[in-house]
């Protein structure tokens, strides 16, 4: 199989690292890579907002199957236009990708299709969100409707804040605040089955403690030993394949990776959101994980051909990811500084680097290019050696600047949440009694890396920093920087 590979980032590396190891893969190029990438792949310049120049670099790598790393070309509708050029693609179309690409529209089809979520309101007018949020009370959660980079939610006790939110982003979810922890759940589909992953957790905030503003992700880990072990196969049976056949049923069959983000909260299991594609940091852990080839599960998904895929099998042991990010990120990160010590790192036992945010500049040396920089994996027979391995090489890595959480994965490997061996392990496996929308029982422990509600910590997730938020995003300074 000929493979292109679209996107530039950590997921994209993790991506062609699990391609590369495919023996089913012939030829693997990507588009416009990173230097990680490009140690792997055979890396073209592109601009992936230029639909007709990626179809064109489709047709002239003579790809079998082009898989797409971000969210922004689906929604645009990349897919569709490589549907047309017969070229078979990972990811939805526009209108499918519209589960991440409009919140409101997300919400439509989870109230059409029975979706436990939280209660919102679509708000287009200052009266409005102000009803909505007098509806809901506090902490107040308000969305922006359409893609946002990350920065469109914000969660706050700050009723004049949310309004001002509301009023900045134009049209508007406000909904309920859910509270529990989060776990994000990756589904492989070709539009009828769905193939789960293992679940995965992030940690959205930049600094130790869930504190400070909210990022792209700074860090993950899988598996969650602390979660039920039937959570996978609940989260299908409740949310995925009723979203899947929802889609289906409207005439815009969902393929591709959809992303749930879930809160279980003592209620049941709560869909967040939903994203068109892979996450970011967490299918740096999740891939580690996978020893299925990725290739074919990819182009099944893409080519209507996912049934008899499964079961996926899983390695055993501990994936932990350390996102390193540049000074400055989430705000303003400093780009050009060099980096060193990846070579040292990876001579760590258990661990290796990803790039997420690097480029070479015209000396040959390798430099910061983006706020998250790279991500550091380590791996182990249980969370607590992952952790450790991760640590060691990310203190082996120089970076002017350069700053990580120390906390990744530390409460739930303290909390004795280690994975026995898991080889063989199925997510998908049967859950028992299928249960009805919220019915799912609360996880089996405190959740490690659940953010403090705002009513406890007066909080704004997902905001820029200083938008009505000062008291989190100045409240700590991020982490000292690796390796000092
Ligand atoms: P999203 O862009 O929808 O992923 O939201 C970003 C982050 O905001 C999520 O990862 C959650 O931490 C938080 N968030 C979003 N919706 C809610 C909600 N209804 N209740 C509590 N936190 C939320
Ligand atoms: N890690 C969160 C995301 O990819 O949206």
């Amino acid at each position: 199989m000929r493979v292109l590979l679209l996107g530039s980032g950590g997921r994209e590396h993790a991506l062609a690292r699990a391609l590369a190891a495919d023996a089913d893969v012939a030829v693997l190029h990507a588009a416009p890579g990173n230097p990680g990438i490009a140690a792997i792949a055979v890396t073209h310049p592109l601009d992936l907002a230029d639909i007709a120049a990626v179809t064109d670099l489709a047709r002239s790598t003579a790809a079998d199957l082009v898989v797409v790393g971000p969210e922004a070309p689906l929604v645009a509708g990349l897919a569709d236009a490589l549907q047309v050029a017969g070229i078979a693609c990972f990811g939805p179309g526009a209108q499918a990708a519209m589960l991440e690409g409009s919140k409101s529209f997300a919400k439509q089809v989870m109230t059409a299709a029975g979706i436990p979520t939280a209660r919102a309101r679509t708000c287009v007018s200052e009266t409005e969100a102000a009803a909505a949020l007098a509806e809901f009370g506090p902490p107040f959660v308000v969305k922006a409707d359409g893609l946002a980079g990350g920065k469109g939610v914000l969660v706050t006790g700050d009723a004049a804040a949310a309004l001002a939110h509301a009023q900045a982003a134009g049209t508007v979810v406000i909904e309920e605040f859910l509270d529990g922890p989060e776990v994000s759940l990756f589904a492989l589909t070709d539009g009828v089955t769905a193939l789960p992953l293992l679940p995965a957790q992030d940690f959205k905030r930049a600094g130790d403690g869930d504190s400070g503003p909210n990022t792209g992700g700074m860090g993950a880990y899988a598996p969650l030993g602390w979660a039920p072990p039937a959570l996978a196969a609940e989260v299908v049976a409740s949310v995925v394949q009723p979203a899947i056949d929802q889609m289906r049923r409207r005439g815009t069959p969902y393929r591709g990776l959809l992303y749930a983000g879930l809160s279980l909260t003592a209620a049941g299991v709560r869909v967040v959101e939903f994203n068109a594609r892979f996450g970011d940091p967490e299918t740096q852990v999740v891939l580690d994980r996978l020893a299925s080839p990725l290739a074919g599960l990819l182009a099944g998904a893409a080519t209507g051909s996912l049934a008899g895929a499964g079961p996926l099998r899983w390695a055993p042991g501990a994936a932990v990811t350390v996102v390193i990010a540049a000074e400055g990120y989430p705000a303003a990160p400093a780009k050009g500084d060099p980096i060193d010590g990846i070579d040292h790192a990876e001579r760590i036992p258990g661990a290796y680097v990803l790039h997420a945010g690097t480029a070479t500049d015209a000396a040959g040396q390798l430099v910061s290019a983006g706020g998250r920089v790279l991500n550091v994996v380590g791996t182990g027979p249980g969370l607590a050696a992952a952790r450790d391995a991760a640590y060691q090489a990310v203190g082996a890595i120089r970076m002017r600047g350069g700053w990580y959480r120390h906390d990744i994965a530390e409460a739930a490997a303290q909390a004795g949440h280690d994975p026995a061996a898991q080889a063989g392990h199925d997510p998908a496996a049967p859950a028992g009694p299928s249960p009805g929308a919220g019915a799912s029982p609360a996880p089996a422990s405190p959740a490690p890396a659940s953010p403090a509600p705002a009513s406890q910590g007066g909080t704004s997730r997902g905001t820029q920093p200083g938008a009505a938020s000062a008291q989190t995003s100045a409240s700590r300074a991020p982490a000292p920087p690796p390796g000092r």
